[in-house]
């Protein structure tokens, strides 16, 4: 029997396969339920408390859209200058005291190691909406479903993840949950962007065949998914080094035209310039179906560390 309920979600390497088949399954009820209504009751009366200390579209509109849609109420912290982190504040009395107001806590801050903070601060759960270049296991979770919908299976995917590797934290999560299905993993990006070397070494230790490479060419001709990522302006000391690189990888109509084979796209988003506008219309391009995705799996998560899963 798999149960969140009560738990912290805070890192790709925690779940087990069955816990994401439940996930996967619940978000598919979800998806389906929203069909045929707009809203349900299973968290009427909870609250969800969103504290973001770093910008976020998707991540804190969706678990906002999520919770409502269940029935609950949410309550918001959209920035760190609106609240009292600004006086100085740590992120361990900012979760205990949300904790007075709310049932689950879901925190996007700059620092790896933050939402942990908060999580051991905080009785209720916390989900961790990105901790810095650290983790962000709910973007994985729905890549993970978005993928299952796409190519209809999970099981030895070619998957190139293609990029800012050192300070992407979807894809640090995301491999964790690739590894668990038998995926073999391209890392494309360039030598200063690399998977941080004890993410690569423990994705080896349990077998998981992983080539790193700059040739996304070579690598996507080889891959069922190419997973495309920002270079993250925003983690970079030295900004000449990221005008080096912002240009590095881009997929436009050429590429696609030279790549000779149907590929399924997919990208956590925001994009600055790595994905063409063109490719919008290609059929194997899922970003925006990705993101309506979010929705559901940020549903399954909520009811489920709530104690409301379904049978
Ligand atoms: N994918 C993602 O985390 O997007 P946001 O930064 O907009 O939340």
């Amino acid at each position: 029997m798999v149960s969140l309920k009560g738990k912290d979600i805070l890192h790709g390497n925690q779940f087990s396969k069955k816990e994401i088949d439940t996930i996967i399954k619940t978000a598919g009820y979800f998806e389906k339920a929203l069909k045929k209504k707009d809203s349900l009751n299973l968290l009427k009366g909870k609250i969800l408390a969103t504290l973001f200390f770093e910008p976020s579209t998707r991540t804190r509109l969706s678990f906002e859209t999520a919770m409502q849609r269940l029935g609950g109420g949410v309550i918001s912290m959209a920035s760190a200058q609106s609240s009292s982190a600004a006086k100085g504040e740590t992120v361990a009395d900012t979760a205990r005291t949300v904790d007075q107001y709310a049932d689950v806590i879901v925190i996007r801050h700059p620092r790896i190691g933050s939402a942990k903070e908060a999580a051991d601060a905080a009785e209720a759960p916390v989900i961790n909406a990105g901790d810095g270049a650290g983790q962000h296991p709910t973007q994985a979770l729905l890549d993970i479903y978005t993928i299952q919908k796409e190519l209809g299976s999970l099981k030895g995917l070619r998957v190139s993840l293609v990029g800012d590797l050192k300070n992407g934290r979807t894809v640090h999560a995301l491999v964790e949950l690739l590894s668990l299905f038998g995926a073999k993993l391209h890392f494309v990006s360039p030598s200063a962007l690399r998977m941080p070397e004890a993410i690569a070494a423990n994705l080896k230790v349990k077998g998981i065949d992983v080539v790193e490479t700059e040739d996304m060419m070579k690598a996507a001709s080889e891959s069922d998914l190419l997973y495309m990522t920002r270079i993250q302006k925003e983690r970079f000391e030295d900004l000449s080094e990221y005008e080096r690189v912002k240009g590095y990888y881009i997929i436009d109509g050429d590429f696609l035209g030279k790549l000779k084979k149907k590929i399924t796209i997919l990208h956590p988003l925001p994009r600055v310039n790595e994905i063409s506008p063109e490719v919008d219309s290609y059929p194997g391009a899922a970003y925006f179906r990705q993101v309506r995705n979010g929705v559901f799996v940020r549903m399954a998560l909520l009811s489920m560390v709530m104690g409301k899963a379904l049978d």
